[in-house]
């Protein structure tokens, strides 16, 4: 169950599904064909030091081989969908970038940024720290200017984006992905509000929006393995009370060109159909794009 303040790193609560994230996109990324090449996926898996059971690893066994199958495909789908729109909002010339609980996203090193582009992430202290040592210790380099911010997003985490430098007079490009059934339905409408009046004309987001995936979720064979090995139950760790209208809604009602696509539809587009299990399991699931107008 979750609480107000309640606190995590990388291999607790909220954090560990940052691990298993970043997990199945390791999986993901030594597929013949991968929708999302993370150099940055394993590394992180490895040093957070939890058995996650991922495929080829002595410990993998018939049931964690089939949720990570079913988790990679889905996070390929999803980690290509936001690359695109991080690369065409830049093309178009916006220059500064807001990853909304970037947890360990690592497209400020793997994404081939334009020139003068910053980028925020913003995820919570423990998280953030765990990410900069690896990253530290890796040497790794980032393709752009990146500037990790420590807020929490029940809080004024508008306050520490400021503080670290975000701009609200110029175009802005949002992502909030793997982030929303982990806010309480408040912190949720407030985020949309606070996103409107950060936005210059001009500026973008892009979120993933879970239609009804929590309880099949949590309780699904399918997805034992995975959170057994992450210590999880990812039900519990959903905020459960009913959203007051989708995101997709609520752009539109603060005037931002909305166009939402299923999550089915891209990854038959992208020639990587989810079966019948994952998207029974997952319920609907939309990525969303927006502009503000
Ligand atoms: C499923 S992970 C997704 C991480 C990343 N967006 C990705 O797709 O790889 C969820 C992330 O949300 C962050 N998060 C959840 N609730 C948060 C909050 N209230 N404040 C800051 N970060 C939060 C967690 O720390 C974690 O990194």
């Amino acid at each position: 169950m979750r609480s107000n303040g309640d606190r995590w790193d990388i291999t607790t609560s909220v954090g560990a599904t940052a691990l298993g994230v970043a997990a199945a996109r390791a999986v993901e990324s030594r597929h013949a064909d991968p929708l999302v090449e993370d150099p940055f996926a394993q590394v992180f898996v490895d040093r957070a030091g939890l058995d996650v059971k991922l495929p080829g690893t002595p410990t993998a066994d018939a049931d964690s081989a089939e949720t990570w199958s079913a988790m990679s495909t889905y996070m390929g789908v999803r980690s290509r969908f936001f690359d695109e729109f991080f690369l065409d909002a830049t093309q178009s010339g916006v220059r500064q970038v807001v990853i909304l609980a970037a947890g360990l996203d690592a497209r400020a090193f793997r994404l081939p940024w334009p020139d003068a582009v910053t980028v925020f992430e913003v995820d919570r202290d423990a998280v953030l720290e765990f990410k900069d040592r690896v990253l530290d210790e890796e040497s790794a380099r980032a393709t752009v200017r990146r500037v990790p911010v420590t807020a929490d997003l029940r809080d004024d985490w508008p306050a520490a984006l400021t503080a670290a430098g975000f701009d609200p007079s110029v175009p802005t490009a949002w992502l909030a992905e793997g982030l929303l059934p982990y806010l309480p339905a408040e912190a949720e409408e407030l985020l949309f509000e606070r996103v409107q009046q950060l936005s210059a004309p001009g500026s973008r987001i892009a979120v993933e929006h879970f239609a009804s995936a929590s309880t099949l979720v949590s309780g699904h064979p399918r997805f034992r393995g995975m959170q057994q090995a992450l210590g999880l139950d990812i039900g519990e760790l959903f905020y459960p009370e009913q959203r007051g209208r989708t995101p997709e809604v609520h752009l539109s009602e603060l005037r931002w060109k909305a166009l939402a696509t299923s999550a089915k539809d891209l990854a038959v587009a992208y020639g990587r159909p989810l079966d019948e299990d994952t998207l029974e399991i997952m319920g609907t699931v939309e990525l969303l794009e927006a502009v503000r107008l």
